[in-house]
């Protein structure tokens, strides 16, 4: 996206953060699980679940794009297809316009199936080939037996102007359009009963780089146009960076920060959250000399049959103490707008500043985190100069990093604390 909407948009944001907070809440999700069991033996007895999404709370207001983001297999498609109501939870609560429908059955859904529409990941497989676009677009009114004003054929040809193709369209088939102009399609269906609320699970990370904005933006605009809300899920924060008042940052089935979009950018509390944005390119020339920031994260997401105790990002973090390991912090409203779930946050004061020696996966992960990063972390630094000292250290010292997991004793206190609170 260029430079200028970025601008733009940053130049909005402050009056669309303010607005967005005195709008309705149009969804409410509340302690949110969706745990798929594993079963084993003749008897198909449960043996362990796959915890997709372990009790996650946010609510969607009216008129936004609440964007969601995490590495595979943190859960998001998970929680999209439960908060739509695809799938069933297996605890918590979701509410809509006010309504428990937690438990509604397909038939309790089915008056709600207008209201509530995904949009799916792949513009090739979701677009039935047999099937001409007219009839595709036209399904959602056959399935709820609606008769729009002018007729079926004419609404869908409008439909297909306003996702910008042609109403010509209407007789082809899907194999005669490319990725983009799918999921234009596909959009067009997802709009043609006028939802209030719309899922869209990676709706352009199957198309190429240069179409993705074009899709995005036309989101956007008929956002705008319709009054949509969203709830965008993706793997790439720049696909929701510019379009999103707030984003969710999901980690192994929970949300680890909530925000809105512009504090996330400017100063991002979890170092999770960070470690993605290091992961996103910088496309203003002016900060492109700036030096480096990249995090690499180690290994992949841990398994959510078993996920990590305490922080579940702690295996992979650059900062993790003991605490991290044996307490699972809560997400709690740091600062106005921005809700984060971590012992030492970055950004902020730190909120365990009596435990400052660092987990031995801490230390190996601290290999991976780029210099600037480290220096934005009193905590992180005093602990990596100890480390430093230890190696120097003889042989027997060398070996306690590996040995103090869990004994928070040798590394000297570290004074200062995180009392970071300058943004970037
Ligand atoms: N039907 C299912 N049965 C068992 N496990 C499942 C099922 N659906 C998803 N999972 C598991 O739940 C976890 C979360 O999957 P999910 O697809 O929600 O992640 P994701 O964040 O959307 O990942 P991606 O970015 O790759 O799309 C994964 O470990 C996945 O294997
Ligand atoms: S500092 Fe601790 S609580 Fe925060 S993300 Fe890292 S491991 Fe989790
Ligand atoms: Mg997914």
């Amino acid at each position: 996206m260029s430079d200028t909407t970025k601008q733009t948009a940053a130049a909005v944001a402050p009056e669309q953060t303010s607005s967005s907070e005195e709008r309705e809440v149009l969804l409410k999700v509340e302690g949110l699980k969706k745990h798929f069991p594993i079963k084993k033996g003749i008897l198909q007895r449960q043996v362990a679940a796959v915890k997709a999404v372990d009790g996650i709370d946010f609510e969607v207001r009216k008129g936004e794009t609440l964007g969601v983001v995490g590495e595979s297999g943190c859960g998001k498609s998970t929680m999209g297809r439960v908060i739509t109501r695809l799938q069933d939870p297996t605890g918590g609560s979701i509410h809509f316009e006010g309504q428990d429908i937690t438990r509604l059955n397909s038939a309790g859904m089915r008056p709600l199936r207008r209201d509530i529409q995904m949009i799916f990941q792949d513009p090739y497989g979701s677009l039935n080939p047999r099937h001409t676009i007219g009839s595709i677009v036209s399904a959602p009114f056959r399935l709820q037996g609606v008769e729009p004003e002018g007729g079926v054929k004419k609404e869908v040809q409008r439909l297909l102007e306003l996702v910008g193709l042609s109403p010509e369209h209407f007789n082809r088939y899907p194999h005669e359009f490319s990725g983009g102009q799918r999921q234009r399609i596909g959009i067009a269906r997802a709009l043609a009963l006028k939802p209030k609320l719309v899922v869209a699970d990676e709706p352009v990370s199957a198309l190429d780089v240069s179409i993705q904005a074009q899709v995005v933006n036309l989101m956007d605009d008929l956002q705008t146009e319709l009054g949509l809300t969203y709830v965008i899920i993706a793997h790439d924060l720049s696909v929701v960076r510019h379009v999103s008042d707030r984003v969710a940052v999901m980690y192994l089935g929970k949300i680890v920060e909530l925000a809105d979009s512009t504090k996330l950018y400017e100063s991002p509390m979890h170092p999770y959250t960070k470690a993605l944005m290091s992961a996103v390119p910088v496309p203003d020339p002016k900060r492109r000399g700036t030096k480096s920031e990249r995090i690499l994260l180690k290994g992949d997401v841990p398994s959510p049959i078993s996920p990590p105790s305490g922080c579940r990002f702690h295996t992979r973090c650059w900062k993790a103490t003991e605490i991290c390991r044996t307490t699972e912090p809560q997400l709690i409203e740091l600062r106005p707008g921005q809700q984060v779930a971590c012992h030492h946050p970055e950004n902020f004061a730190d909120q365990a500043p009596q435990d400052t020696v660092l987990l031995s996966a801490a230390k190996e992960a601290v290999e991976l985190v780029g210099e600037a990063v480290l220096e934005k972390s009193a905590e992180t630094v005093a602990a990596a100069e100890a480390e430093e000292a230890a190696a120097e250290a003889p042989v027997a010292d060398a070996e306690a990093p590996v040995a103090s997991e869990g004994t928070p004793d040798e590394t000297p206190e570290a004074e200062s604390g995180d009392q970071e609170s300058t943004p970037k």
